[in-house]
């Protein structure tokens, strides 16, 4: 072979990318530093003073696919940003049209990549009940991969809004009620899909999770001592790891709508947390300051919400249409444009949108839905799946089981619930519950299926006498039912926290045959369970599981997997308790005996959640011995030292979440009775025991007050080591001047 062919065949190996090669993995996404971000610093500021002010306005432009799309304002300089592209060409196409401009500025295009992007993962809510943050940070990498596979380079997630109120239809987009979870979560999120190549956008600042009375959008009012020990911790979890992006909330907050909060957006998130990247307006919600009633039409709109600290306009024209005219009219300032646009262009530099080839058209399509990429989705749906009952061991099903009647048409996806779909890219749709279960049961036991509804959200019956008579003549009946349709997600909050539709019918039709019935559940939130949880015989909670769900369902339903998720939000017994927590304040009259009156109870129903925050059933059996604490004074600088030794006391290997709370039962401000400061999810295999270690720093243990100033006092600190909330081994710190 010649030196020429031989160079030319190498050339072709090396330049395989373009014909349709796995792409490689993307460079993270991280703030740069050092000489590195002062250069960038030099670059933003040289691209500025090239800039017209339409083109500056441009760039905080952020307009969507579809309808009155137009690309011409892309190369005429007047478009920043694009989102809801998922099509590797056309997002190509759109970077094209951005190099044909004057300054050639590439574009940052976003999308809700919010469990998945091909492959997908269980819900975030079901993602969060894993309690395995480096499994939620690999589902996210993968989201984040595959999405920068396809052109995309910003997501906007994770949404970390702390929720305590399962009416909310969004509560399934975060990680629960708990701000130490959810600050977790956040972080392993975030460092996730950034990894994977994509910006994140930490939402919603600030709140949304509180939405008066559960109703989508509504106002929000948080005392500033809660927003800070509550709802601020994630996002500020989300900043130091690294997120580059994050979006201001609908919702009013404490009377002002956060879109317009400058002592949000500056003053806190500017200044005392001395964030550097953009921040976005939700869709709309700058022209939406109008039906807040505090802009008199879109100029106003415009310039509250730039003075404000929105960096971007979501799929609005205020600042497209009216930013420019109200620099000319002296309204606002240049400086504060320049300074938004300077925050745009940062990412974009440190995104390395500059320097990179935006999208392999032809190697997209390779990267999705990976063998890699579906073992993680199945991992996360496994470790996802929540035993909230399991009476008499029905479950895993027992050998003497010949037949399971699989009744409920979620248990075969039509289609799976998506956020975003790439359909062109081939998305496959997961093996369905009767499948899955066939495939992992032994040979001789029938496994049968009924649909029961029309469609998946179970608000019509197809043939419900069909589906009874296939359960009353099976030994099992794994009735697979919850929300789906218009029962979950963004505006879909329900006041009634029931199975939707006829699926409560169907159940106590189940029920009545005298089968053993096995509730499966796929839903956005926890429903109230009161009247499952005393009539079936087991619960499995799974927050709709994604492309490896229902398979993951039947490893757990045929004892293949061992169910280890936990409760990431408490399953409140009756609506009327909403909202229920577990990290709540004491009262001065607390309950002490059931039934008795004046103090803080209900006549009519229990205090408690139905399954507490924590809470979750294993194959396996968990005892709690030795909660220790190495020395008991702590200085408010140290770190307490804190071990239990956990054993697994029944017959199967298991994995348990070995949870660590506290109380300040004497402070200067009422503490809640329990507050989650550590976990670690280990597994024990039958008969192991283990010592878990926590190292726990005095400095995580204060509150905020009434300003929002971060405090430590001195006194004693309980410390309760156990598998949920309710945790039962005590023991105790006091925490010292020095
Ligand atoms: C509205 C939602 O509130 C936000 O979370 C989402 O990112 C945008 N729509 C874009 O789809």
């Amino acid at each position: 072979m010649g030196l020429r062919l031989a160079a030319a065949l190498l050339f072709c190996v090396l330049s395989l990318p373009s014909l349709g090669q796995v792409p490689a993995a993307p460079e993270p996404v991280t703030w740069k530093t050092g000489r590195e971000a002062a250069a960038i610093e030099r670059r933003v500021e040289a691209l500025l003073k090239r800039m017209t002010l339409e083109e500056k306005v441009g760039q905080l432009h952020l307009s969507g696919r579809g309808e009155g799309f137009n690309a011409a304002r892309i190369r005429e300089g007047r478009m920043g940003a694009v989102m809801n592209f998922v099509v590797p060409q056309e997002i190509a196409e759109v970077q094209k049209a951005a190099r044909e401009s004057r300054l050639k500025i590439p574009l940052i295009i976003g999308l809700d990549a919010v469990h998945g992007f091909s492959t997908y993962f269980p819900l975030p809510l079901g993602q969060a009940s894993s309690w395995n943050p480096e499994l939620i940070e690999e589902a996210a990498y993968w989201t984040g991969r595959e999405a920068r596979a396809a052109g995309i380079n910003w997501t906007f997630a994770p949404m970390v809004d702390i929720s305590r109120d399962p009416r909310w239809g969004r509560a399934l987009e975060g990680a629960g009620e708990d701000p130490y979870l959810g600050s977790v979560v956040a972080a392993a999120r975030t460092l996730g899909y950034q990894r994977g190549g994509v910006a994140t956008t930490v939402k919603h600042l600030a709140g949304y999770g509180a939405s008066e009375a559960g109703r989508d959008y509504n106002s929000v009012w948080i005392p500033t001592s809660q927003l800070f020990d509550i709802y601020l911790p994630p996002f500020k979890a989300a900043f130091d790891a690294g997120a580059m992006t994050t979006m201001a909330a609908f919702n009013a907050l404490n009377g002002m709508p956060t879109t317009a909060d400058r002592n949000l957006l500056t003053g806190l998130l500017r200044g005392r947390w001395r964030f550097k990247g953009l921040t976005v307006s939700d869709f709309g919600s700058i022209s939406e300051l109008k039906q807040h009633g505090i802009a008199g039409d879109d100029a106003e709109a415009a310039r509250k919400a730039l003075l404000a600290g929105i960096d971007m306009d979501m799929m609005g024209d205020a600042y497209d249409k009216h930013l420019a005219d109200e620099v000319k009219a002296g309204r606002v300032p240049l400086e504060a444009v320049d300074e938004a646009v300077r925050r745009v262009l940062r990412v974009k530099f440190h995104l390395g949108l500059f320097e990179r080839p935006d999208v392999d058209v032809a190697a997209a399509p390779k990267l999705m839905q990976t063998e890699e990429a579906r073992q993680v989705a199945r991992r996360a749906a496994r470790e996802g799946i929540i035993l909230l009952k399991n009476a008499n061991e029905t479950l895993p099903i027992k050998p003497t089981v010949k037949s399971v009647a699989v009744i409920g048409a979620m248990g075969v996806p039509e289609a799976e619930r998506v956020w975003t779909d790439p359909a062109g890219l081939g998305r496959r749709i997961g093996q369905s519950l009767p499948e899955a279960l066939k495939e992992r049961l032994p040979a001789d036991v029938d496994v049968t299926y009924e649909p029961a509804f029309t469609r998946n959200c179970g608000t019509e019956f197809a043939d419900k006498d069909a589906a009874i008579r296939a359960a009353a003549a099976s030994d099992l009946i794994i009735a697979m039912l919850g929300e789906d349709c218009e029962f979950l997600g963004e505006a879909s909050s329900r006041v009634n926290l029931g199975l939707p539709g006829v699926q409560q019918e169907l159940l106590e039709a189940l029920v009545a045959t005298g089968k053993p019935v096995v509730l499966v559940l796929a839903t956005g939130r926890p429903l109230v369970l009161t009247w499952a949880d005393s009539h079936v015989a087991a619960i499995v909670q799974t927050f709709h599981g994604g492309t490896e769900g229902r398979a993951a369902i039947a490893e757990m339903l045929s004892g293949q997997a061992n169910p280890s998720g936990r409760v990431p939000m408490s399953f409140p017994r009756s609506v009327g308790q909403i909202p229920v927590y577990y990290n709540h304040l004491p009262t001065g009259r607390p309950q002490t005996r059931v039934g008795e009156r004046y103090e803080s109870i209900y006549m009519d129903e229990r205090n408690e959640p139905l399954y507490p925050f924590g809470f979750g059933l294993s194959y396996s059996r968990f005892t709690y011995a030795n909660p220790r604490v190495e020395r008991e004074a702590v200085p408010l600088n140290g770190t307490a030292k804190v071990s239990v030794d956990v054993s697994n006391a029944g017959p199967r290997d298991g994995q348990e979440v070995v949870q660590l709370y506290i109380h300040q039962p004497v402070a200067s401000r009422s503490r809640p009775v329990r507050e989650l400061k550590g976990f670690k999810k280990l597994l024990l295999k039958a008969g192991e025991t283990a010592t878990v270690r926590f190292d726990v720093p005095a400095n995580q243990l204060g509150m905020h007050d009434d300003a929002g100033r971060y405090i430590i006092e001195p006194g004693q600190i309980d410390i309760y080591l156990g598998g949920s909330s309710l945790a039962e081994s005590v023991t105790k710190i006091t925490l010292i001047e020095r």
